[in-house]
């Protein structure tokens, strides 16, 4: 059992494989959190926080002549608010009296078998039954607002998922003005924040900052979860480094605006606050109305950032993808938008299919601007209806030549905007979000309809299911191009317009549901700009996410090493594109761009008829090492080999499975005189030996002067022990010219042979 209750004491326990949570209902009722770390084993824990009279931090009433026993210094599991707790409230409700107060007392539990739902959002699922779940059921006795936590204990793989339910049990209206989905109150400790910021283009920047006596925010107003701040946290021991250290991951599994607070208290223990956004949310509930907040998914691992990376691109892909795609290889695709931007019809369409097929692709996209009247940015989304003129006939014709040519098709949708010249928007005006009598700001010249209107859902179900049976379409990509502003609802009433923007995502969630149900065989990526909803909620639907509009190889390095924190390869869409790049102008060597889009979902943005053969042939090869490597990259484990911040001449990375190894590395700034590339691999078994199999110097002009015909023979077939390899480490061969690359792949020897 992970999960186990002692009646005597009522002390929860919730045990995974390496980490133990705990908590205990306090002879006043409240919920106290205890303990969430590394396994421990029995031991009575209360005596951590022994009560302690504070100035300025009140008692509760009963102890109001012993003093000391106060809300506002006791680690708390989900708090209430304006009760004597001063710190990051969880919650605020408002009663019938405008009076706003909230005090949880716990009432029962239960301990279920499975994994809990939650109704009408993405959560964590439990096809292979391995979770549990605990309820909690607390209750304010005096405005009846009811709270029930939900844990989901996986414990093989370290992860516990968190989530919230009010449900307004009493008599008279309640109105939520913040609904977080968690607290979570952490040991003493010296502590580091690290966290995912960006903007367009450049995404998941990796931030580690350590926290200070304030309180630190990582938080989106967008209405999604942004290119701006991730919706993932990290804490972590402020000595923890990618192979040692305590650290804990906060992710919600949410795509909307979102919120993270962290704050160190008076007495130094830190307080997380996590869940949507309450920057201009209310919830109204009547009697007996619930709501859910988010789910989050909480990770620990005492064996630093890439232990508890590992976690979650495992969990992530296990238990929040669903679907056939999940494990499956997703084809290697070639997508027109930086081929053609908006400037295509049939036959260049197919003349760069037919390019792509002798090379190998495998699917064909078709991006943006096959609909409508949709020459550029400026009109046409909303009109979900083909455009004859650049395809005569429709779509069908030009799949049918896609098709004869071996390939799969896929296409490009916005389905959530509208341009104001559009039909849609013409014929219906209200369905977009815009504040009365304002003109509304404009993100790309278009706006953002309001999904939270269930006709609107509806009708895009219905115009994108036609698309999808009136067409063999094996591959949707759905993209979201503009953030929210101007939110208000034409069908809420005005006391009710702080629940626009999550009724939004709500709307958000149906669609996707009804329509990755009712088409398991179509592939869905995410899309937003590029990474700007790249999150836990998309990925229940969409296995994988194009990562960044940014296709420059060596940008990419550091957005998909800062992605890596939190999300598997097999989520990244990555794409080789053309040089010089269109994003930074900057040229790097076509294998480069190979490598580095192969720790990704590989694919290809550029019309492949404008390289030289050479060139083309490389295209071939690339692929052909892709679908070699493919079950090494996207099941072994990944392993960071450097830290841009510490690292600027390269970045390298490894997958590792128990029988094999990758190492990639790419140059980033080629020195002269050049020191070394020394690595320490990882994740290999000390006591076995590897054999390099493949040593793939790829876009170097010179190595050490032209040495690369001897070196490269040189070094194959040469065995190490697994321990020489990560405890030594492996110097490369000194690479000359731009942004050289380098796969080097070992093969562990069989046991016998190893002995032999
Ligand atoms: C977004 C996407 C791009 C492309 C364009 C089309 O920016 O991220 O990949 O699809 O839209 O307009």
């Amino acid at each position: 059992m992970a999960i186990q209750f002692d009646p005597g004491t009522r002390t929860f326990v919730l045990r995974t494989r390496n980490t133990t949570y705990q908590m205990q209902v306090d002879g006043r009722g409240r919920l106290l959190h205890l303990y969430y770390g590394r396994a421990i084993g029995t031991g009575d824990l209360v005596g951590l926080y022994p009560p302690a009279d504070h100035g300025f931090s009140p008692d509760w009433y009963p102890f109001r002549l012993m003093r000391g026993v106060s809300p506002d210094v006791l680690p708390l599991e989900y708090t209430g608010f304006n009760v004597g707790d001063f710190r990051l409230c969880c919650v605020i409700a408002r009663d019938a009296n405008g009076a706003a107060g909230a005090d949880f007392l716990y009432e029962s539990h239960e301990i279920l078998p499975g994994k809990y739902s939650l109704a009408g959002l993405p959560a964590a699922h439990d096809e292979d039954n391995e979770a549990e779940t605990l309820c909690i059921r607390l209750r304010d006795p005096i405005n009846g607002l009811e709270l029930t936590l939900f844990y989901g204990v996986f414990a093989d793989q370290d992860v516990i998922t968190r989530a919230a339910r009010l449900t307004n049990g009493g008599a008279g209206v309640i109105r939520l003005e913040k609904a977080a989905s968690l607290c979570l109150d952490l040991p003493f400790g010296r502590w580091d924040l690290i966290h995912f910021h960006g903007r367009h283009a450049m995404e998941r920047q990796m931030q580690r900052v350590p926290l200070s006596n304030d309180i630190q925010t990582v938080s989106s107003t967008r209405g999604a979860s942004s290119h701006h701040h991730n919706p993932f946290v990290i804490l972590c021991d402020h000595q923890a480094t990618e192979e040692h250290g305590l650290c804990y991951g906060v992710m919600p599994v949410y795509s909307g605006s979102h919120r993270t607070d962290i704050e160190v208290d008076q007495n130094g223990l830190v307080r997380l606050v996590s869940g949507i956004q309450d920057q201009g949310f209310s919830w109204t509930l009547e009697p007996g109305a619930q709501f859910d907040a988010p789910e989050v998914l909480l990770a620990c691992s005492a064996d630093g950032l890439g232990a508890l990376s590992r976690i979650y691109h495992r969990f992530l892909r296990r238990n929040i993808c669903r679907g056939q795609f999940r494990f499956a290889r997703r084809p290697v695709l070639i997508n027109n938008w930086e081929a053609t931007y908006f400037d295509f019809n049939t036959e260049k369409i197919c003349h760069i299919a037919e390019k792509a097929a002798a090379l190998g692709v495998e699917m064909l996209v078709l991006d943006d601007g096959w609909f409508g009247k949709r020459d550029d940015d400026n009109s046409g989304l909303g009109d979900w209806y083909v455009n004859e003129n650049k395809l005569p006939g429709g779509l069908r014709p030009l799949i049918a030549r896609i098709n004869a040519l071996g390939m799969k098709f896929g296409i490009w949708i916005e389905p959530e905007m509208v341009s104001e010249d559009s039909d849609l928007y013409r014929a219906h005006p209200d369905w977009a979000l815009a504040l009365p009598g304002r003109a509304p700001a404009m993100g790309r010249n278009q706006l953002v309809l309001d999904l939270g209107r269930p006709e609107v859902v509806d009708y895009l179900a219905e115009r994108i299911r036609t698309l999808l049976r009136d067409n063999p379409i094996n591959y949707v990509k759905w993209d979201m191009n503009r953030n929210m502003s101007d939110v208000y609802s034409r069908v809420l009433p005005p006391d009710r317009q702080g629940e626009a923007a999550h009724r939004y995502m709500l709307g958000v969630y149906r669609l996707l549901e009804t329509l990755t149900g009712e088409f398991p065989d179509v592939l869905f990526e995410g899309c937003a700009g590029g990474g700007g909803r790249f999150d836990a909620g998309m990925l229940a639907y969409f296995p994988q996410i194009w990562c960044s509009d940014d296709t420059d190889a060596i940008e990419r390095l550091t957005i998909q090493y800062g992605t890596s924190f939190g999300y598997p390869v097999s989520a990244m869409g990555a794409h080789v594109s053309a040089c010089p790049n269109h994003q930074t102008g900057r040229s790097t060597p076509l294998w480069t761009r190979a490598v580095v889009a192969m720790s990704g979902t590989f694919g290809y943005e550029l019309d492949l008829n404008r390289l030289s053969e050479e060139e083309a042939a490389e295209v071939t090869a690339q692929i052909e090492t892709f679908k070699r490597d493919y079950r090494l990259i996207q099941d072994g484990d990944y392993y960071r080999l450097t830290d841009p911040a510490e690292e600027p001449r390269f970045v390298a990375w490894e997958f590792a499975a128990p029988d094999q190894a990758l190492i990639n590395l790419v140059v980033t700034h080629p020195e002269a005189n050049a020191r070394p590339l020394h690595l320490w691999l990882r994740g290999l078994d000390p006591d076995a030996l590897y054999r390099v199999e493949r040593l793939d110097l790829h876009g170097c002009a010179r190595v050490c002067d032209e040495t690369v015909p001897e070196e490269t023979p040189a070094r194959l077939g040469a065995v190490f022990s697994g321990s020489t390899l990560m405890y030594a480490g492996y110097t490369l061969p000194q690479l000359f010219g731009d942004y050289p690359s380098v796969q080097m792949h070992l093969v562990r020897l069989a046991d016998a042979a190893a002995r032999a």
